[in-house]
């Protein structure tokens, strides 16, 4: 049944014509209209405008959104969302003095989480993750990215991957799957690196594909797990089964991951948390969209991407939660966005941006999610009365949410 919202304090990120992605100044505006209605047919966009010329007489059913503001669902383009269990023992550890190196180093980190996930059976493993995923969308989330990466064998990220299309196939939320058996290396092949990477190109990456069960390729890359070597050889082998990078890259040390994945056209590249003039300088020009993971930045005490350093040099920026049991245990979009402003100094207008607009971009979903235009999926948020949408990052512990649909469906 069609959705008739109407009398919209402001409905934001309207955009008449579609725009593939934001960079720079581009950021800084947020087109919205005032006292607006807004019309949703299935799963689908149908038209907006102003109260003026409200359509009359449809057989809609009818939103009556006074003193709220109405936009574009989350699109959240970093998450590792399916995984076995927590990791709260660490985070314990970590206020205790160790650093999240010293934990990995131990043991612990991502190689934990892959010993959980591969005692774990599939239907224990969807289970778990369907609840998060649930409390995402509620939580305003409309399109996410989910990556693999915590089985690091063959049977372990098969099942990761097949968790993820199960999600696809029963909610409505758009996913995008990423394949990150380059996540770390298991124990075994700690000083044999190329054994590990043999195993992804000859056996992980042909079965995903046989399934069809990726759409991008991720590696860790950094001091300590991938070099930028290793990181271009799982890239060139992505590219052979037709999957973009999504990469790992300067999220404790700049060793030259950027300049590599521009090269090879990765659609993004994901934490920067230390960006040199020279990550700068390659990202000038090039498809790849930078992604900053603020509340990565904020759960584990490392500095926050640059935001105003990329934007100041004319570049794109998409921000996104990084979901996952170890550096950020939290998926709330709106809380990115409010971290977004307060610590890395995005104005609301620049984070609402990056967390729609241009997180869908780093999705390759620009065409079909992330601004109220005609035609694009019917995934919005309403919010509760508010002033102006700056309360959204203000009021940051507050859930200002009333209503979320998506894909046309209100999320209960
Ligand atoms: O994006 N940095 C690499 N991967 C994840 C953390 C993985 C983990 O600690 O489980 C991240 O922060
Ligand atoms: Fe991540």
């Amino acid at each position: 049944m069609p959705i008739l919202i109407k009398n919209i304090k402001e409905l934001l990120q309207v955009r008449e014509t579609n725009v593939t992605k934001l960079s720079g100044s581009e950021m800084a505006t947020l087109p919205l209209l005032k006292n607006a209605w807004l019309l949703l047919d299935e799963d689908k966009i149908k038209g907006f405008g102003t109260m003026d010329s409200c359509p009359e007489g449809t057989d809609a059913e009818e939103i009556d959104a006074t003193g709220k503001t109405v936009l574009p669902a989350w699109c959240d383009s970093h998450t590792h969302l399916v995984y076995a269990g927590n990791r709260e023992q660490e985070f314990v550890d970590r206020i205790n003095g160790l650093s999240y190196e010293e934990i990995a180093n131990r043991g612990g980190g991502i190689l934990n989480s892959a010993k959980r996930l591969n005692a774990t059976a599939e239907d224990e493993l969807y289970e778990q993750s369907r609840l998060r995923l649930e409390e995402v969308m509620r939580m305003g989330t409309g399109a996410i990215e989910i990556k693999s990466g915590y089985g690091l064998t063959v049977d372990g990220e098969l099942k990761m991957l097949r968790v993820i299309k199960r999600l696809r196939e029963n909610y409505p939320v758009a996913i995008k799957a990423t394949f990150l058996g380059a996540h770390a290396f298991p124990i075994e092949y700690k000083e044999n690196h190329s054994t590990y990477i043999d195993i992804i190109i000859d056996e992980m990456l042909p079965a995903i594909a046989r399934e069809d069960l990726a759409d991008y390729i991720d590696a860790f890359c950094e001091t300590g797990y991938f070099s930028v070597e290793e990181t271009e050889r799982i890239m060139e082998a992505g590219s052979m089964y037709g999957l973009p990078g999504k990469i790992h890259v300067n999220q404790f040390t700049a060793i030259g991951g950027i300049a590599a994945c521009v090269k090879y056209n990765a659609i993004s590249v994901d934490h920067l948390e230390i960006v040199t003039d020279a990550d700068i300088e390659a990202l000038k020009g090039s498809i790849t969209m930078p992604v900053a993971l603020p509340t990565c930045s904020f759960f584990i005490s490392i500095p926050y991407t640059p935001a105003r350093q990329l934007l100041n040099a004319g570049l794109p920026l998409a921000i996104a939660t990084d979901y996952n049991p170890g550096t950020t245990p939290s998926g709330n979009m709106n809380l990115v966005v409010a971290t977004a402003c307060i610590k890395m100094k995005l104005t609301p207008e620049e984070a609402i941006n990056a967390a729609t607009i241009n997180g869908a971009y780093a999705m390759g979903l620009f065409d079909t999610h992330g601004s109220i235009t005609v035609g694009k999926t019917a995934n919005i948020i309403i919010t509760k009365p508010v002033n102006s949408f700056y309360e959204l990052p203000y009021s940051f512990g507050t859930n200002l949410i009333d209503k979320v649909i998506i894909s046309g469906i209100l999320v209960k």
